[in-house]
């Protein structure tokens, strides 16, 4: 669904679709509590298990009757080994910083080394968009109607509603580009942005044919007065 998406997230879809399928993924919005998980089941009897952010550096290590040790590293404070299973990363308080491929080396009884990894991507909650109107215009019976839905991040994927639903595919980028008749006009618009983890909308209602949305609001608020 790449389609709909912003080259930054279309890149991260690639990268997820072509990445190591054993490798197991987690998405959080930043703030969140996050746990990174993996199952017991998957290796049996384990006599030490070290976790790590990335391939250097070392987080957390767990030893069979002893204390965790939690290294220092920007996690250290947010970081908490479930009392069920030292498999069991929690996270608190996510952060972007946070996004990284962690690693789970495990040091069975037999003495054989084995290691997992999770993929950990953050995202920040998007930003409220606000639609503006670029251009609403009559020519001929046709309205030609320029809709910009403006937020200040750029990671995000753009999809535009109307009376009869969301837009045609290609027409779902920031701005909404469009000709319209009596037949296929909208009384509103609507522009929804999401990235992975979370979704907000602005709406601009329109009086046909083509009436400029400030020019309604401002008709209406004259006519409550
Ligand atoms: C691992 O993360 C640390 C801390 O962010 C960083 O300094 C180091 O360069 C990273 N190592 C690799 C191999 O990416
Ligand atoms: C997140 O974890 C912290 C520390 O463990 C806890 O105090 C807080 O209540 C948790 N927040 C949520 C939303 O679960
Ligand atoms: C509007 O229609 C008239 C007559 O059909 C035509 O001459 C004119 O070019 C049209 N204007 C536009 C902007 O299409
Ligand atoms: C509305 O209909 C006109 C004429 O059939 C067409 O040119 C235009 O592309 C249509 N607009 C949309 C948004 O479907
Ligand atoms: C717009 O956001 C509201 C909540 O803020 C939600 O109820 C509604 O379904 C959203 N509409 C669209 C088209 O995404």
């Amino acid at each position: 669904t790449c389609f709909t998406l912003t080259q930054d997230l279309c890149l991260v879809g690639l990268w997820l679709s072509l990445a190591d399928p054993s490798v197991l993924r987690k998405m959080a919005v930043s703030g969140s509590n996050v746990s990174l998980k993996i199952s017991e089941e998957l290796f049996g009897n384990y006599k030490q298990l070290i976790w790590f952010y990335n391939t250097s550096q070392k987080i957390v290590e767990w030893e069979v009757l002893s204390p965790a040790v939690y290294y220092r590293s920007s996690l250290k404070d947010r970081l908490s080994l479930d009392p069920q299973s030292p498999a069991h990363l929690h996270i608190s308080k996510v952060q972007k910083e946070d996004s990284s491929t962690y690693i789970l080396r495990v040091s069975k009884e037999s003495g054989k080394e084995q290691e997992w990894k999770i993929t950990l991507q953050v995202f920040d909650p998007v930003p409220e968009p606000i639609i503006e109107t670029e251009k609403a215009e009559e020519v001929n019976g046709s309205c030609y109607l320029t809709l910009s839905c403006v937020i200040q991040d750029q990671s995000v994927s753009y999809v535009w509603y109307g009376d009869s639903g969301a837009f045609p595919k290609e027409l779902q980028k920031n701005v909404l580009e469009v000709t319209l008749n009596t037949q296929n006009q909208s009384r509103f618009y609507t522009c929804q942005v999401s990235n992975p983890v979370s979704s907000k909308n602005d709406t601009v209602y329109f009086i046909p044919p083509c009436t400029n949305p400030k020019c309604v609001w401002e008709t209406w608020f004259t006519s409550l007065s």
